[in-house]
């Protein structure tokens, strides 16, 4: 098969056996997951499972002192072990990091740095996205540096930029953590439009709350101190979860689902 034929019926990511070593501790263990073209895929799991560390090493970003085993192919190329800037275009990763206040140039403005990296074309296409994500004043906006946005704010213009690129694989860490709830369903809501629409682009949304994840996503991957526990489509997930790591995420869920109920029954709401 020629290269080309490989990358075109690739799935878009291919995790094989992933081991990652930090400072003497194993981090992440024999990870194997696929993401296939047009998939929005979740990958669940406590605080310090490993996810952060598993996105880092997908867009070769991991610490330079982590030791990486095991293989990583974006749209059917091998990229573990690669930095960013050594990948074709074809096997980079558009990201939203976790951490958002290190995702831009700090000494820029807004709107300077988007001129910079981005074609006249490209900058009217954000500024529609910027509008769906709910950053509407875009000359204030523009006029700012970094470091005067709300986290909430930053967050989305990383991933409208993010969302904006013509990578086929968007791998977003936590994005709407910093988000107020009718913020976040607004921003889930532009996400689901422009994934659910496209069956070239793939999802990988991390985030240790399954609520947000089953209203974006149609797979889930759960991990559980490095090691993936549970692969399944969503709505088999929340209604059989297996593993009794995936079931105390599914009870806790719907927990705080009722209590959301009884909060809104109080003041008379309906749900
Ligand atoms: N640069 C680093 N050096 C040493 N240990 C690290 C480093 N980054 C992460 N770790 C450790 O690796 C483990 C996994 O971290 P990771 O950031 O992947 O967790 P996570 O699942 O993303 O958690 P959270 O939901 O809190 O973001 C944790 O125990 C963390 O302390
Ligand atoms: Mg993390």
């Amino acid at each position: 098969m020629t290269q080309d034929r490989a990358q075109h019926t690739a799935p878009v990511l291919a995790v094989e056996g992933l081991t990652l070593w930090l400072a003497g501790e194993n981090r992440i263990s024999g990870l194997s997951f696929n993401i296939n073209a047009g998939e929005r895929v979740c990958l669940l799991g406590a605080s310090g499972s490993g996810k952060s560390l598993t996105a880092k090493a997908i867009t070769g970003t991991a610490p330079a002192r982590a030791d990486l085993r095991g293989s990583i192919r974006v749209n059917g190329l091998e990229v573990c072990g690669k930095p960013p800037v050594s990948r074709c275009s074809y096997s980079r990763v558009a990201t939203v990091f976790q951490d958002s206040s290190t995702a831009l140039n700090p000494l820029m403005t807004i709107g300077k740095q988007l001129r910079l990296a981005l074609p006249v074309a490209s900058v009217q296409e954000l500024l529609a996205m910027l509008d769906a994500v709910g950053l509407g004043d875009i000359a204030q906006l523009m006029a700012r540096y970094p470091a005067e946005l709300s986290g909430g704010q930053r967050q989305r213009l990383c991933l409208a930029l993010a969302m904006q690129s013509s990578s086929s694989l968007l791998l977003a860490d936590e994005p709407t953590t910093a988000l107020d709830v009718l913020t976040q369903h607004q921003v889930l809501q532009v996400m689901q439009t422009a994934y659910s629409a496209s069956p070239t682009r793939a999802l990988l949304f991390i985030t240790h709350d399954i609520a947000v994840a089953a209203q974006l996503c149609e797979r889930a991957l759960v991990m559980e101190n490095g090691v993936l526990v549970e692969s399944a489509p969503m709505a088999q997930l929340l209604r059989h979860p297996q593993h009794p790591y995936s079931r105390q995420l599914v009870h806790a869920a719907r927990q705080a689902d009722a209590s959301h109920q009884n909060h809104a029954a109080l003041r008379g709401v309906t749900v």
